[in-house]
């Protein structure tokens, strides 16, 4: 009996081989460099994200869940306390609300995009709102100029939550640059991964960057002295950012390979019934592809089948923010229909720049096999 191959759904060793060279070089500068945080390489790293952001600044954070934080933070409108923001995107944003003393409250997601709209944003904004956080959920940037729009003319501040988007762009912009702050998550297996964590956050102005810059080190305004609360200690080391300057440049043809692969794998389900299986498209640039998601009406039998062939399956995400038990008091009265239907529909497919051709055509082989 043959083994049946089994397709990874993700793995870092590829990349980390691929880079293995540059990256033990970047780790020899470092440690030669006598620098651990906020030194040479990480000042580098902010300018070189700005400039391939077109942005005018960006500041190393700790992780994406930080970033979050410190930008909503740094632009909440005094008086207001609500964080509006979607029920289907992992939580983060409902973590990092809740750790900055703030309120989450959730709209409903477009019904094809599974994002955020001025649609779907503009009847639950309420006096109480004060940010709306979209995120640009499995890399796709819809109208974010549309919803900066909407919320300036409510007073509300913009934060686009990129964690999943970066190097998705439109003519006007990149992801993160059309709201008040942009957040970025490093994390290994992001679209720019660190050999660790990291994050960071693009602030629209040099009075959200000064404020960012100062809640990420303890609210100082100087050495031993803090002057803003609600500071924290959320740096990026010397070790990431040097990681992640060596793969930037290798974003945009990530995201190349990544939005083909599901282009291969949208084609495996041609004639198939789409109720038993869509592949949601990734195409142009203004998608980041981080993730491969399908969805279907007969998800546990689709994950079934395709687990027999050797694919592993994910699902990002499972429940509705309000439905884990952290966030539960804060379920919203009325029923928010397409972000409770997506997270019973919804399922990942294997997707990293790194899988070969082969491991491609076996998944696209048990798509097309599908029952
Ligand atoms: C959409 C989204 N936002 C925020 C985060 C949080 O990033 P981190 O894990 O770096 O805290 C993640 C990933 O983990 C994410 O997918």
């Amino acid at each position: 009996m043959t083994e049946q191959r089994r397709v990874p759904f993700n793995d870092l060793a590829r990349g980390m081989t691929r880079d293995r060279d540059a990256l033990l070089d970047a780790t020899a500068a470092v440690v030669d460099s006598g620098y651990a945080v906020l030194g040479a390489q990480h000042a580098a790293f902010e300018r070189e994200l700005a400039a391939y952001l077109r942005a005018g600044d960006a500041v190393g954070v700790a992780n994406g869940t930080d970033a979050l934080e410190l930008a909503i933070k740094a632009v909440m409108p005094q008086g207001r306390s609500v964080v509006l923001t979607a029920g289907n995107a992992g939580a983060y944003t409902s973590t990092a609300t809740v750790r900055a003393g703030y309120t989450p409250r959730y709209a409903d997601v477009d019904p094809q995009t599974l994002c955020l709209t001025v649609a779907t944003v503009s009847d639950a904004l309420t006096d109480a709102v004060g940010v709306v956080v979209v995120t640009h959920l499995y890399g796709y940037l819809g109208d974010a100029a549309a919803l900066r729009t909407l919320c300036d003319e409510r007073g509300v501040a913009l934060v686009e939550d990129c964690a999943q988007a970066i190097g998705a762009v439109r003519p006007d912009g990149h992801a993160s640059t059309f709201g008040h702050a942009g957040t970025f998550s490093f994390y290994p297996t992001k679209n720019l991964g660190a050999i660790g964590d990291g994050g960071a956050v693009v602030p629209a102005s040099p009075e959200i960057a000064a404020r960012v810059r100062q809640l990420r080190q303890y609210g100082w305004d100087g050495k031993y002295n803090a002057a803003l609360t609600g500071g924290t200690n959320s740096r990026l080391d010397e070790l990431q950012a040097a990681f992640l300057r060596i793969r930037l440049p290798l974003v945009d043809g990530f995201n190349q390979r990544r939005r083909d692969i599901i282009a291969r794998y949208r084609d495996a389900t041609t004639g198939l019934d789409p109720e038993l299986l869509t592949v949601l498209p990734a195409d142009g640039v203004e998608h980041a592809a981080h993730l491969a998601i399908a969805r279907s009406s007969r998800r546990d039998n689709v994950r079934a089948q395709l687990a027999g062939a050797g694919i592993p399956t994910d699902i990002h995400f499972p429940l509705p923010d309000w439905e884990q038990p952290a966030f539960a008091r804060f379920a919203p009265q009325q029923d928010l229909p397409s972000t409770t239907t997506a997270c019973v529909e919804i399922l990942s497919l294997p997707l990293f720049p790194e899988l070969t051709d082969g491991e491609v055509e076996t998944v696209s082989a048990a798509i097309r096999s599908l029952t």
